[in-house]
């Protein structure tokens, strides 16, 4: 395997950063992650688009050309012969003596890029049997719009929910109200058989998957509503499910233990990974 570092392609065991890499240090830096399809790599623009974003929110410099990144982008899925699976880009504030103001101006920001294969469609065995989640208390910060790669809380809700057998931990606000998961946007079929997810005005990542399924689910008509649901709405739900870029559409059949609905993946979540997947294709 390959990665792109700072301007060259190298084998990934020669692949590192400096230690003084502000990334490493302060965790001063931001992420994309794209699924790739038949070698493609799935909404390329929207998740572009949240990188410059997320990069000018904290004032990094942009370290190339949208097209130059591009290429980036495309030559590492290229070298590591990645037909499916997914790619990796990391910017940080770049390497610096350490010191918590930004370094001098003209410091060249770090970028990192990877790619790897991974059988998206074996996710599927998963996605036919659904999953469980748990819930855990939102620690985060109040930028989760920016993604960067300070995700300790994240990894700690992950790391609680495969401790406890289950995929993702949905992350709670102090109203009780679900904010995402620890990777991925949250979404249930209410009671009354309206899909609802938290509105992004509210302190969560706009997931580029969860843009595509709002736009998806407008046009098969089904019944929507952009606004936060607590837990015990989510307990309550006909169904559940999670989306992000790595995972698509994902059925959750419990929270904490208790069955959603019937205990299998609901007909909405269903149709809706099936249309994401006909579109990524
Ligand atoms: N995670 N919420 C959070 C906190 C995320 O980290 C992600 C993505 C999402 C879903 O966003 P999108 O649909 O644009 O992938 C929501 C990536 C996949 C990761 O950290 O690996």
């Amino acid at each position: 395997r390959f990665a792109y570092v700072n301007g060259t392609y190298r084998p990934l065991r020669d692949a590192v950063v400096h230690v003084e890499d502000r990334g490493f240090q302060f965790a001063d830096g931001v992420y994309e992650v794209w699924s790739v399809f038949d070698g493609r790599l799935a909404d390329f623009e929207g998740h572009l688009t949240r990188l410059w974003r997320s990069l000018d929110e904290l004032r990094i410099d942009r370290p190339m050309s949208p097209e130059a990144l591009a290429r980036v982008l495309k030559e590492t899925v290229r070298r590591n012969r990645v037909r499916e699976g997914l790619v990796y880009i990391q910017i940080t504030r770049g390497t610096a003596r350490r010191d918590h103001p930004f370094p001098a101006e003209g410091t060249p920001p770090s970028v990192v890029v990877t790619a790897r294969t991974l059988p998206l469609a074996k996710g599927n065995a998963a996605a036919v049997k659904g999953v469980a989640v748990i819930t855990q208390p939102d620690i985060r910060w109040g930028r989760c719009d920016i993604k960067t790669v300070g995700l300790l809380p994240n990894v700690l809700a992950k790391q609680a929910a495969k401790e406890r057998g289950a995929a993702e931990a949905w992350m709670v606000d102090e109203m009780g109200l679900v904010t995402e998961g620890s990777s991925t946007n949250a979404w249930i079929v209410d009671e009354h058989g309206k899909l609802r997810t938290r509105d992004t005005q509210s302190n969560i990542l706009r997931g580029i998957t969860r843009a595509a399924v709002l736009e998806m689910a407008a046009k098969e008509g089904i019944e929507l509503e952009e606004r936060a649901f607590s837990v015990d709405e989510a307990r309550r739900a006909r169904e559940a499910f999670y989306t992000s870029a790595s995972g698509f559409v994902m059925p959750a059949v419990s929270i904490d233990g208790v069955k959603i609905g019937d205990g299998k993946p609901g007909p909405v979540a269903t149709r809706l990974r099936t249309l994401y997947l006909e579109r990524a294709r």
